[in-house]
């Protein structure tokens, strides 16, 4: 595990950066736009965990140091994909984020770290299965036509995920130790998650519609139904094995790809150095 300064310039990439499958970039970039809100929460419960750890947990408490750092590095690159969606219209994104930044800071003020706590494990537990499916799973992104500054993001911040898949869940473990509460933040974040992508990559993809980006809605309509039962194909069968008692995040496999596409992102991303101001 370790931090990496990536910082992505979006200025050539495109909206529809699947351009064969539109509908799959707008989902990805409609699951953007909320984990600025996201991943601020994760950090503040994984933070606000650390002290309550036991003395001798010195390992988890640095891998949540890292961790920390990893999810601020992916959210500050959202963020910019996210100005470029905006310049791009979609005038109903303002309030479907404005909503998931009110969940998040309710969660925070009146439910507890323990609630807050296993939504965060719920989320990391889903985070190394979708790392899988996109980076060998998702067809939308074998074929040629792909390559984009949001792709390499996502690879990117994924495989990133798959690498820091047992913090959340060693620390859930390590303060409240409960199985059945961690299957239940599971429940609760799960849904609240998933039903914010699909609703507002729906919403992305209607817009589209109206703008003329997407010519035929009938064919979108298939294509997007085709994407989902897809990935909820590759998800739901690993999603249940994760409720096991047994389970622990460390022995799932790597996706294939994921150490290329982090030797990729640092090749190509790696912020680079910012001018010193010259001191007359
Ligand atoms: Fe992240
Ligand atoms: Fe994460």
């Amino acid at each position: 595990m370790k931090v990496r300064e990536i910082d992505i310039d979006f200025t050539e990439g495109k909206l529809h950066w699947t351009p064969e499958d539109p509908e799959f970039a707008q989902f990805w970039n409609a699951t953007s736009t909320f984990l600025p809100y996201l991943e601020p929460f994760l950090n503040r419960t994984v933070r606000a965990g650390i002290d309550k750890l036991p003395e001798d947990a010195t390992e988890l408490r640095e891998h949540c140091r890292i961790f920390i750092a990893q999810e601020g590095r992916h959210y500050k690159n959202h963020e910019k994909l996210n100005a470029f969606l905006r310049a791009n219209g979609y005038p109903g994104l303002g309030a479907r984020e404005a909503k998931m930044k009110a969940d998040y800071q309710h969660y925070w003020d009146n439910k507890g770290h323990k609630y807050c706590m296993g939504y965060a494990e719920g989320f990391e537990t889903l985070g190394p299965i979708i790392a899988s499916y996109f980076l060998e799973a998702a067809r939308e992104l074998d074929k040629a036509s792909v390559d984009d500054p949001t792709a390499d993001l996502w690879r990117w911040h994924l495989a990133e995920e798959y690498e820091h898949r047992h913090v959340a869940n060693y620390q859930f473990h390590a303060i409240y130790d409960s199985y059945w509460y961690r299957l239940w933040g599971i429940c609760y974040s799960a849904p609240h998650m998933l039903g914010y992508m699909i609703r507002t990559g729906w919403y992305m993809v209607k817009e589209d519609w109206k703008s003329g980006r997407i010519k035929d809605p009938w064919k979108s309509r298939l294509r997007f139904a085709g994407m989902l039962a897809r990935m909820f194909a590759y998800v739901i069968p690993r999603t249940i094995a994760s409720l096991h008692p047994k389970y622990d995040p460390m022995h799932l496999p790597p996706p294939k790809k994921a150490m290329a596409v982090l030797e990729h992102a640092e090749t190509r991303w790696a912020r680079k150095p910012q001018p010193q101001p010259q001191v007359a």
